[in-house]
């Protein structure tokens, strides 16, 4: 979901449309926008469906002097005007717009149901709207901070005041809430994507913090009402980067940034002289690096994946046995945390909630975190003890790639590092090394056959299930080649070790499943071969994404060879390519596919 706020002299309501457009990504079955009016009381417009829908319905005179708007993706209730936010109080005083999830909504509402209170909506935002509307406390920031206090859950919010039409009082607890500050003009948003074009001033809230926005002013304080002190950061990222840039979708942009993109999380860091990198954000001194006797990795999605190839990276290059876990199971099961592990939470956006519930039940155990993250000064990057960035830039797309691809880079990186302090050689540092900075030429020599790729898209476009096989450091690209396809073109795709094909998957080879088969030039290249036989046999149709073309495929994608450990940085990307024109030919939805949001900030 995405909040967009403004008070200041511009024209709001264009402003904050173009600000909820740019969240689309975030969350897009429903949106609304409320501004307090000239003449007094509150204005709103809410639409189901996507952003477009909302500025249809947005009347040409809807002046006012604060406001805020809404892109919502369903938690509690389903997708309606009704259920679109922001939420307004029974006397239509109050304003609210939420992200994040009220535990308590059902007690909190029952309560106030029974004092006579009717619900518009079945959100558990509605609550937070009669809450602040039926506080006694006299100033707007009271109102919110007794109304939160009552709250358990996450929330990022905005909250606009009939009666204070003079500010925006805005609280964060577990949901992100930046702060814009412009010259006479503040804005307030769930991610910096919305800012961009405005300001690039920004101060992140942290949990537990609330903010008063005027358009000449803004302070922060706690909850409890104490004042902090926030002191506005320049962010880097220039809103060119938001923008299509010739590309017809974000998906075919990014996928065409990567070698850029790989170039910046290495710039700065390679350490010819010992062979080795710096990591400048890791807070671990060798002394340290050398006492971890495991390394735990956590991500969702395709940050899972992620960290699949960097906890074989890690195990092979420094040593260490390594492994990675969806970080949604690993914070349910109670799972044993060990002083002697060094965890690490991957995240694009630094704003996942099962990643950020894990990373502080493991602070909370004592544990020692560290942070793979896209987003500077996320919520994840924050609670880490130290960690890496890995600079890919912003990610509009919901499907990722080039962050995908820098976050391998960025393990690459770190178990290089984690090498050098123990038993990995010069000659071998020098290796990698050398492997890294050819990275970025590969990967447009990869990208300069996409015609070729697109031709195949055509040819899989009508299947109606796809097997992706891998071995080793093959299996972790052809989870996520698999994990792409599904997403961005809706057709069922699994994928399985090749070792274990003949421990079931085999039942289901025939001609109309076609299997794509990661085959790298590495010690298991035999092996690989004969799981090509093993499917060729049964007349199943083959594409291997290989070094060399391979005699028992149908269709093989060459792609160059690097260092054999850095080989799964390469192998993945024609398949971004082959997800990508696949869902082009079915006409799908690509940076915004169906029922999925850019990141989950909520359980
Ligand atoms: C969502 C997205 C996925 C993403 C995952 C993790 O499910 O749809 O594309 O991989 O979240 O996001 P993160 O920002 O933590 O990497």
């Amino acid at each position: 979901c995405g909040i967009v706020g403004y008070i200041g002299k511009r024209d709001i309501a264009p402003l904050l449309l173009e600000g909820l457009a740019r969240l689309e990504y975030r969350g897009y079955d429903s949106a609304g926008i409320a501004v307090t009016a000239p003449k007094g009381g509150l204005k709103m417009v809410k639409a189901k469906g996507r952003v477009r829908e909302l500025e249809a319905k947005v009347p040409a005179r809807f002046k006012g002097t604060a406001g805020i708007a809404h892109t919502r993706w369903a938690t509690h209730g389903a997708p309606s005007d009704e259920n679109a936010h922001p939420h307004l109080s029974a006397d239509e005083k109050v304003a609210v717009v939420h992200n994040g999830i009220i535990d308590n909504a059902s007690d909190l509402r029952r309560k106030l149901e029974a004092e006579g209170v009717e619900f518009l909506s079945e959100t558990d935002t509605e609550v937070l709207t009669h809450l602040i509307a039926r506080s006694s406390a006299a100033t707007l920031e009271d109102k919110v901070r007794q109304a939160v206090r009552l709250i358990e859950g996450t929330y990022g919010i905005a909250v606009l005041h009939a009666d204070f039409p003079d500010r925006i009082v805005v609280a964060r607890n577990g949901s992100p809430v930046v702060l814009g500050i412009g010259e006479k003009e503040m804005f307030v948003a769930s991610d910096i994507a919305a800012l961009v074009t405005h300001t690039r001033q920004i101060v992140t809230l942290d949990d537990g913090e609330m903010a008063t926005l005027t358009a000449e002013d803004f302070r922060t304080y706690t909850t409890e009402g104490t004042s902090t002190s926030a002191e506005p950061t320049t962010v880097e990222w220039e809103a060119a980067s938001y923008d299509m840039g010739g590309h017809d979708t974000y998906m075919h942009k990014e996928i065409h940034e990567q070698a850029d993109a790989v170039d910046r999380v290495l710039r700065g860091r390679i350490d010819d002289r010992f062979s080795t990198v710096h990591l400048g954000g890791l807070n671990l001194d060798a002394r340290e690096a050398r006492q971890i006797r495991r390394v735990k990795i956590l991500g969702c999605g395709t940050s899972y994946h992620a960290g699949m190839i960097g906890a074989q990276m890690i195990e092979e290059l420094a040593r260490i046995p390594a492994d990675a876990e969806p970080a949604s199971e690993f914070r349910y099961r109670n799972a044993v945390v060990d002083p002697d592990t060094l965890y690490i939470a991957v995240s694009q956006s630094g704003e996942t909630y099962d990643v950020l519930a894990a990373v502080q039940e493991l602070k909370r155990k004592g544990a020692r975190v560290l942070g793979v993250v896209n987003v500077v000064g996320s919520a994840i990057a924050r609670e880490s003890d130290g960690g890496i960035y890995v600079h890919a830039g912003p990610e509009v797309c919901v499907v990722s790639t080039k962050c995908f691809t820098n976050t391998t880079v960025a393990f690459a990186l770190l178990a290089l590092h984690l090498g050098r302090t123990r038993d990995l050689s010069v000659a071998d540092g020098k290796r990698i090394i050398a492997g890294l900075r050819r990275l970025p030429e590969q990967i447009n020599e990869i990208l300069k056959a996409e015609d070729e790729i697109k031709e195949l898209a055509q040819e899989f476009a009508d299947a109606r299930s796809m097997l992706f096989i891998g071995r080793v450091r093959g299996y972790p690209v052809a989870r996520e080649a698999s994990l792409k396809l599904k997403e961005v073109s809706y057709i069922h795709a699994e994928a399985y070790p090749a070792s274990e094909l003949k421990h079931g998957p085999l039942a289901l080879i025939e001609p109309a499943l076609p299997t794509v088969a990661i085959v790298p030039d590495d010690d298991l290249l035999e092996k690989n071969r004969a799981a090509l036989e093993e499917i060729k046999a049964r007349s199943g149709k083959i594409l291997a994404v290989a070094h060399q073309e391979q005699e028992k495929a149908d269709r093989t994608v060459v792609v160059p060879k690097n260092e054999d450990e850095l080989d799964p940085i390469l192998m993945g990307i024609p398949l971004q390519l082959l997800a990508y024109h696949t869902a082009l030919a079915l006409g799908r939805d690509i940076d915004k596919p169906r029922n999925l949001a850019k990141s989950v900030t909520v359980e």
